[in-house]
């Protein structure tokens, strides 16, 4: 192949992206098209996956479908791939971006909050395993037995630095509330973000005579207006000394899904400041 960037190019490649309509979604969707490729925005709010397509149209003159999924069906994952391939004959590259992150309130004096493990509900456990984990494995089954058919494609999971390392409690401690009142992460956040870093190595030897690689990306916090203490006390955490912003993850995206990366599959790549370097 000629030049070390032109192997960043995706040009012609179609790529969907889960939870297309959310914060990081329409930044992936965004370093697809900045590489040349067509994103897909499926997501099971389907007004803001239509509404943020039509801006992204608009943004880079080429028409960007969004779509209605709900990944945690079999049934509806499949009509997302019927959709995709009636529009584009093919689906080169697969994005498992979608997850549940329910922010952890620092408002919540006068209970015992939902996230404590002792108390987390069984309901919660089920929601959030069936978009961040089941989700995944349903679109990664679906997409990649097409991908295995054509003998090539690309499948990247968005992990977490909490894929890596347990959240440290204390950066959502509140002050003056007793231990058993204090908010935390939830657990399924960090059992989520791991298990995608074994989806990542089991599909990526799974399909390694396939042509289909298979990677994870994992990072950390992007700064979204967060409040300040919060931030502080994160912050404190990353060697850096501050947050992600929400662009800075598109050049990496880019060469998880081209041609950049073409000798790596089952890897995980970590951009967050250094925090899992602590
Ligand atoms: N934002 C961060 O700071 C950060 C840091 C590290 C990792 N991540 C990871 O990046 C990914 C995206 O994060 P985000 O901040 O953009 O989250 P977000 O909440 O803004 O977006 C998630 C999207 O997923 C969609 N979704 C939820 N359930 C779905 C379902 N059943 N089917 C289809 N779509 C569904 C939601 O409608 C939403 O648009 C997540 O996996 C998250 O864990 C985020």
């Amino acid at each position: 192949m000629s030049n070390s960037l032109e192997r960043f190019r995706i040009d012609g490649k179609v790529a969907v992206i889960t939870g297309g309509a959310g914060f990081l979604g329409v930044r992936h969707a965004e370093a697809v098209l900045d590489a040349g490729g067509i994103p897909i925005l499926a997501d099971i709010n389907e007004s803001a996956a239509k509404q943020r397509a039509a801006n992204l149209s608009d943004k880079y003159n080429l028409e960007v479908p969004g779509f209605y999924a709900d990944i945690t069906t079999h049934k509806s994952v499949e009509e997302l791939c019927t959709m995709c391939t009636e529009r584009f004959g093919k689906v080169d590259i697969l994005i498992n971006n979608a997850a549940n992150d329910p922010k952890v309130k620092q408002d919540e004096a006068d209970s015992v909050p939902w996230s404590r493990f002792e108390a987390f509900p069984e309901m919660i456990w089920n929601k959030d395993i069936s978009v961040g984990l089941t989700g995944a494995y349903l679109c990664s089954q679906v997409f990649g037995r097409e991908m295995a058919k054509r003998n090539q494609g690309v499948i990247l999971n968005i992990a977490s630095d909490l894929g890596i390392i347990a959240p440290d409690q204390r950066i959502y401690h509140i002050q003056g509330l007793p231990d058993e009142r204090q908010p935390v992460k939830p657990v399924t956040y960090s059992v989520v973000k791991h298990g995608m870093i074994g989806l990542t190595k089991y599909l990526a030897t799974y399909w390694a005579d396939k042509g289909i690689r298979v990677n994870a990306l994992c990072p950390g916090g992007v700064y979204n207006g967060q409040p300040e203490t919060f931030v502080r006390q994160l912050t404190n955490l990353i060697p850096m000394g501050r947050m992600a912003d929400a662009d800075e993850y598109k050049p990496a995206i880019i060469f998880l899904i081209s041609d950049a990366s073409s000798y790596m599959t089952g890897a995980s790549l970590s951009i967050d400041g250094g925090r899992t370097c602590w």
